[in-house]
């Protein structure tokens, strides 16, 4: 009709009180099967699970229950094979999967609902869907770890500078540096860990938010679920949307982690730094320059970050001011999360391919260790451990001897121990030992230190927990 209704047929799932059809523009504003149709192995393992209990529970009869089983497993083969035909009248992957159901085998179809509602329905397939994608990513998070330890293990002694204001601050050992990267995955994959422990309750049985007057079970289909038992309050159970924003938070600060390592491979792979090349597998050549090789696999993780923090505050935004129960408002929550984790999965792993296949160009960043007077706090550590001067008086010598190298053009360990001791008297030529950057790294040893052997001692610590 000229005015988008459509007055056909009503819902034949819930449109006993209704006289038509919804409006064209109604059932594109409310229809969810578009996105929410990757839940459907939930959500026939949850369907399955239930009917199984409502028949022990003698709510239903074995028959019924054989025959919805049967019925389900006809369905999920349909979908796998592609020839599940799916219809936006239906709304949402719950009720296209029940009216095939009810194509299928008729009144027994009918009998699945019982004891049940869309919104403790949701929410099971979708914890179901979200503690999988934790548990996949938890698998990915430990691959990408394996990797740094790997390259941490090779370059425990590979000297380069360290940054403060991506200014030469220390030298440390580029070891040191990929087990920074170690501490900062191995924190995502604690939340991780945490997020499943957190979810690991099943809502099925909450039914609409009260309840039912059922003889229900529900730490039985919990269990069949795998879930470690069923969620406390009904009311709280529809209305909770906890899991998936902590899942989009926890994706958030990973990929905020991933965008810095993705800034960092960026600068390292310049001409200018020249500290890694990155493998052909992860860069991309210019159509028009031919000498360029583009990190373009470091700067897409870089923005997918963009979109994973957007989904987390779309998310939340939908979430906010929502009176309980269920309000349809929650449909929303699906798109953001789909995205954000197929953007972290991609992530990962393209930048577990990029830590796996780079080459360390040890000579380029020793050079770079050894300029920028990197070793300016190894000459006043010297003065107050062999000179005896208080630290900021230190400091300040060293700053002339800074100023006078750079008059000079050259670096500290290039000053004669004449021009050094004009400016203190009290420096002899053991300071030499300190002023190269080897020096300076061997004697960090401080637990956590850049050390060569405090790194090997990290490596093996996480070694024993990955
Ligand atoms: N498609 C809906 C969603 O994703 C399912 C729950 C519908 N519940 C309802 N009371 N209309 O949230």
């Amino acid at each position: 009709m000229a005015d988008g209704t459509d007055q056909k047929s009503s819902n034949q799932m819930w449109g006993g009180r209704f006289a038509s059809g919804p409006s064209a523009i109604m059932e594109e504003i409310n229809a969810s099967i578009g996105f929410d149709k990757k839940l459907y192995a939930q959500d026939i393992r949850g369907s399955m699970a239930h009917a199984t209990m409502l028949a022990s529970k003698g709510i239903i009869s074995p028959e019924d229950k054989d025959k919805i089983i049967e019925g389900l497993n006809t369905i999920l083969s349909e979908i796998e094979a592609g020839t599940f035909e799916f219809s936006r009248k239906l709304e949402d992957i719950h009720m296209n999967i029940e009216a095939r159901l009810a194509t299928l085998i008729g009144t027994a179809a009918g009998r699945l609902h019982t004891a049940r509602s869309r919104n403790d329905q949701v929410a099971l397939d979708f914890r179901l869907w979200v503690k999988e994608e934790l548990q996949k990513t938890e698998g990915m998070l430990t691959a990408l770890i394996a990797a740094f330890l790997d390259r941490a293990e090779e370059n425990a002694d590979t000297v380069m500078p360290g940054f403060t204001h991506l200014q030469t601050a220390q030298p440390v050992t580029f070891g040191h540096h990929c087990m920074a990267y170690v501490e900062m995955f191995g924190r995502d994959r604690a939340r991780v860990r945490h997020a499943i422990e957190h979810l690991d309750e099943s809502p099925i049985g909450a039914a609409a938010l009260a309840g039912t007057g059922y003889p229900i079970d529900r730490h039985m289909t919990a269990r069949a679920l795998g879930f470690r038992e069923p969620t406390r309050n009904s009311i709280d159970t529809v209305s909770d949307r906890d899991f998936a924003l902590e899942f989009l938070s926890i994706a958030s600060i990973c990929a905020t982690h991933l965008s810095r390592l993705a800034e960092e491979i960026v600068i390292w792979s310049t001409p200018q730094f020249g500290f890694i090349r990155l493998s052909d597998a992860f860069s991309t050549g210019s159509s028009i320059m031919p000498q360029k090789k583009n990190p373009d696999a470091a700067e897409l993780v870089r923005a997918k970050t963009g979109r994973i923090n957007g989904s987390l505050i779309a998310l939340l935004t939908v979430m906010k001011g929502l009176p309980l129960a269920y309000s349809k408002d929650m449909q929303e929550d699906k798109e953001q999360v789909f995205d954000a984790a197929e953007s972290l999965e991609l992530a990962i792993a393209a930048m577990t391919g990029m830590i796996r296949d780079l080459e360390v160009r040890k000579d380029r960043m020793r050079a770079a260790a050894g300029s920028g007077y990197s070793t300016a706090t190894d000459l006043a550590d010297w003065l107050v451990r062999e000179a005896g001067l208080p630290f900021r008086d230190a400091h300040h010598v060293t700053g002339n001897a800074v100023a006078l190298a750079e008059k000079k053009g050259c670096d500290l360990a290039d000053l004669s121990l004449e021009e050094l001791q004009a400016i203190h008297p009290g420096i002899t030529k053991g300071v030499f030992d300190v002023l190269s950057v080897e020096a300076s790294v061997a004697s960090r040893t401080s637990f956590g230190g850049t050390a060569p052997s405090e790194v090997r001692k990290q490596i093996a610590w996480w070694r024993e927990r990955n």
